[in-house]
């Protein structure tokens, strides 16, 4: 099974890092625009095969796309990535001529491949990529509540003062700082609501740094991170390549799920070998509700900007 990653900077790197480490996939094939810099990640990764063991084979390539023919799953994080102060949606202008390009190049090569999109602002890149690919809706993914629901868990465990891996939570809506839902509601302790354990202000402190999870390191970085996103990445691939059926929250084009129609945003999905194989509507309080939809506003808005 062959994977594509184009964009070999930090975030690509590191999705073909984690890729590979969780061993499922035959290949995986970087790309890059910058002369030898897929070649060299690629060869570097490869270097630590041995040490971290894994059979996947990472390639590079310096944009040709012949090179990752036939792939079964394509990821995109080409664009340039955000720098301090910046917003997602700043991003708009030069990343999404980039997805456009990217997109079109990898169907031309891969026409059953699922696509997940990684370039920000995510869900307008995603719901780019529905627009000028055309391509059945489950087969176009947008990467962002994975990694914001890890940041989520990440904050709760600090909160409780819990292992992580004791914390269970999702976000929805939008993978922007205004736009992300923490549903703190049902976030559990090992089954227990975490309202048992923490007050409702701890609570929406948590919800707060979830929010600006990535401004926070994109302040400490001055660039946007990498390893997290990378993780996220490779949770999807894996989901899909391995036909596990799991749940995760995805940008997906919404057509009346959760009362929205005609745009990318995050919700909970399940995913297997076919890409989003199911939406999952869960019932949302009237808060949530409204958050989500302002969480949808906003997201249109930005699709507004873009030249269809
Ligand atoms: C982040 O939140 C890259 O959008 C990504 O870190």
């Amino acid at each position: 099974m062959k994977v594509t990653v184009v964009g070999a900077g930090a975030v690509g790197a590191s999705c073909a890092e984690y890729i590979a480490i969780k061993n499922f996939a035959s290949e995986v094939v970087l790309l890059d625009i910058k002369e030898g810099y897929a070649e060299g990640k690629a060869m570097d990764l490869m270097q630590t095969a041995s040490l971290n063991g894994f059979d996947t084979t990472i390639t590079g390539s310096t944009n040709d796309y012949s090179k990752t023919a036939n792939s079964t799953i394509c990821v995109i994080t080409s664009g340039i990535p955000r720098k301090p102060g910046m917003t997602r949606e700043e991003l708009i202008g030069i990343n999404a001529g980039i997805v456009k390009s990217v997109s079109a190049s990898l169907i031309a090569h891969s026409p059953n491949a699922i696509i997940i999109v990684v370039s920000n602002p995510m869900d307008t890149m995603t719901y780019l990529v529905h627009k000028t690919t055309g391509l059945p809706k489950n087969r176009i993914i947008g990467m962002g509540g994975a990694l914001d629901s890890a940041r989520f868990k990440y904050r709760l465990a600090e909160a409780l003062g819990a292992p992580i891996s004791d914390v269970d939570g999702m976000v929805i809506g939008g993978h922007s700082d205004k736009g992300m839902v923490p549903l703190t509601r049902l976030a559990t302790r090992n089954s227990v609501p975490v309202s048992e354990f923490i007050s409702e202000e701890r609570l929406d402190q948590v919800k707060e740094d979830t929010k600006v999870g990535g401004a926070t390191l994109t302040k400490l970085l001055g660039t946007s991170a990498w390893y997290a996103p990378g993780a996220a990445v490779s949770g999807l691939v894996q989901a899909i390549a391995c036909d596990q059926k799991k749940i995760f929250p995805c940008s997906a084009l919404l057509d009346g799920a959760y009362g929205l129609t005609d745009l990318c945003i995050g919700v909970p999905v399940v995913l297997g070998k076919e890409g989003i194989e199911k939406i999952v509507e869960i019932d949302l309080s009237d808060a949530e509700k409204e958050h989500m939809k302002v969480s949808a506003a906003g997201v249109s808005k930005t699709n507004g900007l873009l030249e269809l």
